[in-house]
């Protein structure tokens, strides 16, 4: 398998959306702007929490098309969709079965999932897109956990509109 990796974007306070679960603050970031479609090329599969699954049914486009996508849930999809595997459980188990998978592994969000995936220590790579708002409360990009992990800075880079690009590698 690839690697793991976060990609993700987040406020100048953690926040990763408004406390409504909005992001209407990223519109003016589009992420195309930003590298997006070098990124894509690289990952073979998605994975997602249920709540980030659910928003962006709700968007015009499916951002996903074309890729491996599994939805962490304990419920059925409805209405089921015919691209989305589902997964319910422990992290480690996944990404083995993940294993024989093609590209990289682009670990969507939201804050849950992050948070599981940190814990079972599985993500190689926080590749996090430092927009320039304060949110002032929302959902956080890092929820609580008593979990110390070290991580080495690869890259910080300054992008338009004032966007940092913040690149860790985290050691399992
Ligand atoms: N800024 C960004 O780039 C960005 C990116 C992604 C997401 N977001 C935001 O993040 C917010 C959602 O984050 P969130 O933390 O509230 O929710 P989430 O992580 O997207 O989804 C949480 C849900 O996933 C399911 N789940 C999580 N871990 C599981 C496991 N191990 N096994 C089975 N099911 C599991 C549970 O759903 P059920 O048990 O109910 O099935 C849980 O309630 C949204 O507002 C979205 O806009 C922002």
């Amino acid at each position: 398998m690839g690697q793991v990796r976060l990609y993700i974007a987040v406020s100048i306070d953690g926040y990763i959306a408004a406390a409504d679960g909005g992001v209407d603050w990223l519109a003016p970031y589009p992420a195309e702007q930003f590298g997006f479609d070098a990124f894509i090329a690289t990952i073979g599969t998605v994975v997602m929490g249920r709540k980030t699954h659910d928003q962006a049914r709700s968007f015009d486009t499916w951002p996903y098309a074309g890729k491996r996508t599994i939805v962490l849930t304990t419920r059925p999809l409805e209405p089921p969709h015919a691209d989305v595997e589902t997964w319910s459980g422990e992290i480690g188990p996944l990404c083995d079965a993940l294993g024989k998978s093609r590209g990289d592994v682009w670990l969507v969000g939201g804050s849950s999932v992050t948070r599981a995936f940190l814990d079972a220590r599985r993500i190689d790579r926080l590749e996090l897109y430092v927009i320039p708002i304060l949110l002032g409360s929302g959902i956080r990009l890092f929820a609580e956990s008593p979990v110390l992990q070290q991580a080495r800075l690869a890259d910080a880079t300054m992008l338009a509109q004032g966007v940092v690009r913040l690149t860790y590698d985290l050691w399992r």
